[in-house]
């Protein structure tokens, strides 16, 4: 078996130190950074590299009239995605859901029951978490589920390529709930189901939010041999 150049140790500290950002500096990534994760991202395999993703990137002002526009609509409600969410998580997708959430909220200060500041804390997605760029991440309607399973992979390397060159990232399903104004807003063709965006940006070291790492499931929890 050759042996990669990259150890698989040091793959895992890649993974290891990334983590969901939800507080970014205003100051932008310089485009060719952004270019070189990109082109490090679309590496990713897809089913007949069909490389089904398409991302819609913001900047400066267009980033503004983003956020703007989705905290608007989050402050009016609704919720209209072009593919379903699920209705309900349970059994240990419910746990890891509420030990995500609470972890959140324990570093922010938000007490249990607090509703008023849990809600402040929701709409932080809708501002972007403060981030310069998002990427707004579609894929083909035509290819259906596996399309959007494509562009899961894509998501992932995205995240861990801007690990990589030191820039920051969330991906966030919370923006597709408004994708209708997404379509409208950044011409992004309606043939083509909205997924998820990724702020992305530097991180707010000092800031509480990005304080605290989830944790991962034991292989006995997640692995089935057949031997
Ligand atoms: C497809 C996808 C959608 C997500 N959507 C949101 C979101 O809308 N808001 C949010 O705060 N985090 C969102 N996340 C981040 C997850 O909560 C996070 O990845 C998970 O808790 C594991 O934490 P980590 O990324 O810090 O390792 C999303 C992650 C993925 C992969």
């Amino acid at each position: 078996m050759s042996r990669s150049p990259l150890a698989l140790e040091e793959f895992d500290t890649l993974l290891s130190q990334r983590h969901s950002c939800r507080a970014f500096r205003s100051d932008p990534v310089p485009r060719p950074n952004i270019n070189a994760i990109l082109q490090t991202a679309q590496k990713i395999p897809s089913w007949c590299n069909a490389q089904p993703w398409k991302v819609t990137i913001t900047s400066g002002t267009q980033t503004e009239d983003l956020r703007q526009a989705l905290m608007e609509a989050a402050m009016a409600g609704g919720h209209d995605p072009d593919i379903a969410f699920p209705e309900r998580y349970e059994g240990e997708y419910q746990a890891r859901r509420r030990t995500c959430g609470w972890a959140l909220y324990e570093a922010v200060g938000i007490e249990k029951g607090d509703r008023a500041a849990s809600a402040r804390q929701m709409m932080e997605n809708f501002n972007l978490f403060g981030a310069p760029h998002c990427a707004v991440l579609s894929a083909p309607k035509s290819l259906g589920s596996y399309g959007a399973m494509d562009c899961g992979g894509f998501v992932a390397a995205f995240t861990l390529a801007a690990q990589a060159a030191g820039v920051a990232s969330i991906p966030q399903a919370a923006l597709a709930s408004y994708a209708p104004l997404l379509h409208e807003l950044l011409e992004i063709p309606l043939d083509r189901n909205i997924l998820c965006g990724i702020s992305f940006g530097f991180s707010d070291t000092t800031h509480p939010a990005n304080s605290f790492r989830t944790e991962r499931a034991s292989l006995e929890e997640f692995v089935e041999w057949r031997d």
